[in-house]
């Protein structure tokens, strides 16, 4: 059935239609205390933190390695670019409708680590020095390690619902990764619920895994409509290039509408599991 999502960001109202059945959990608290890749940080109550994440030249490598991917994509669909002067943030201006847009993800989301220029397992470490545990790029469940662009278009609903990914198996132990690669801004940038990894089942509205379905598209994670205390009251912490948002699977994120008026925002998201001791 059809809902209505009515939440905030940033204090600023924002709708959109969802389909899916939901409902309220049971009394449990899925975030776990003890031993948690955030228990050594005094950020661990908010569940999130804005942190560095590359030095020198890294994060334009890394940002150039993305364009050159995103231009790839978009010449295998047809779409002429000029691979000079191409920028990401101008990508809404070439990619106009759904269908190619879908297409163009369907390339994006089966990338791996080596189609980018940087050392996925050196910001495993930074990011495991920092919060004190042992960190690694390789997801044993799925095989492989998790990497993926992000592309939204202005005025689109190019967006996830808000949800949190530790309803997943493989990402319980896990440090969520967000990195800005352009267009990320205070308009546009990743929108969190502080201190939602710490609400009960029980005060959550959510559906099942692959049970919503918002602009026609069906996510695999659930969509989370809204809490106990009502409406989803969402800020954006927004990282600035060459930083990174840091914050547990347990966290309420998503819904990260891109309110610029003529901007393209790019970004990447990786997942880092707690090593076992
Ligand atoms: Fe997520």
């Amino acid at each position: 059935m059809h809902k209505i999502c009515s939440l905030y960001i940033d204090n600023q109202p924002f709708q959109f239609k969802v389909e899916g059945d939901f409902f309220w959990g049971k009394p449990e608290l899925l975030y776990v205390n003890k031993d948690n890749v955030l228990s050594k940080m005094d950020w661990e109550t908010e569940g999130f933190n804005v942190v560095k994440a590359f030095e020198g030249d890294e994060f334009f490598r890394l940002q150039n390695s993305i364009r050159t991917i995103i231009i790839d994509a978009l010449i295998e669909n047809g779409v002429d670019t000029d691979v000079s002067t191409f920028k990401l943030k101008d990508y809404h201006k070439f990619v106009t409708t759904k269908e190619l847009h879908n297409n163009v993800i369907n390339i994006t989301r089966n990338l791996e680590v080596s189609d980018f220029d940087f050392d996925i397992d050196l910001l495993a470490k930074r990011f495991g020095d920092i919060l004190g545990y042992e960190l690694t790029s390789w997801v044993e469940e799925l095989q492989k390690s998790h990497i993926q662009i992000r592309i939204s278009r202005p005025n689109s609903l190019d967006i996830n619902p808000p949800h949190r990914d530790g309803y997943l198996s493989y990402w319980e132990d896990i440090v969520n990764v967000w990195l800005p690669i352009e267009g990320c801004n205070e308009k546009s940038s990743l929108p969190v619920l502080p201190e939602s990894h710490l609400l009960p089942e029980n005060e959550i509205l959510r559906t099942e895994s692959k049970g919503a379905k918002i602009n026609g598209n069906v996510y695999y994670v659930p969509c989370i409509l809204e809490t106990k205390a009502g409406p989803i009251q969402m800020i954006r912490p927004n990282p600035k290039e060459g930083e990174a948002l840091l914050f547990t699977p347990f966290l309420i994120h998503g819904a990260a509408v891109n309110q610029n008026e003529d901007v393209t925002r790019v970004s990447l998201e990786l997942r880092f599991p707690k090593v076992k001791s």
